[in-house]
């Protein structure tokens, strides 16, 4: 199998997003199993986003998270429940945008590389299956059409796996 990534400088944020569903979607096509779909939904946007150092997910294993598939740098493996900014969006369940992680008390530096983070929660059914994290070299990289999209990525990969992980 041979993928092709879209060609995506000139898009607007609404239409980046939108392909990446369409190409997210192709991914999964006779395919549910949740660690390879997670694996190719982090290089999936590790290579079509612009301006990211770290694309992957923490998962859920209670009480904590601990890292799953990703693209970047290694990074630090468990995450208290209420901790940084992966601990903190899972705690709550929200959306968080970090448009400087120097300023956010309690950001775990994993890539001294990263300046601004989002983490999406993931969530199926109220189970907390994980988060999804984004970092990036810039500072305020990510805004609301970033967690518009995400969030809407993030809908489609819980639809289209297996969950029992
Ligand atoms: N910065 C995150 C830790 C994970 S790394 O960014 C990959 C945090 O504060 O939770």
């Amino acid at each position: 199998m041979t993928f092709q990534l879209t060609e995506q400088s000139t898009e607007s944020k609404t239409e980046l997003y939108g392909n990446l569903a369409l190409q997210l979607r192709s991914l999964f096509v006779d395919e549910r199993d949740f660690i390879a779909n997670a694996a190719n939904l982090s290089s999936l946007l590790y290579h079509s986003l612009p301006d990211l150092n770290w694309a992957g997910l923490y998962l859920y294993k209670p009480d904590e998270l601990v890292l799953g598939p990703f693209q970047g740098m290694p990074a630090c493996v468990r995450i208290a429940l209420g901790k940084g900014v992966c601990g903190t969006a899972a705690q709550h369940r929200q959306t968080i945008i970090v448009p400087n992680v120097h300023d956010f008390p309690g950001h775990i530096a994993c890539d001294s590389a990263s300046n601004s983070e989002i983490v999406v929660p993931i969530i199926n059914e109220e189970r907390l299956i994980g988060v999804l994290d984004l970092d990036s070299p810039s500072f305020g990289r990510f805004d609301d059409d970033d967690a518009r999209g995400l969030n809407e990525l993030v809908r489609i990969f819980v639809a289209l796996c297996d969950l029992d992980v």
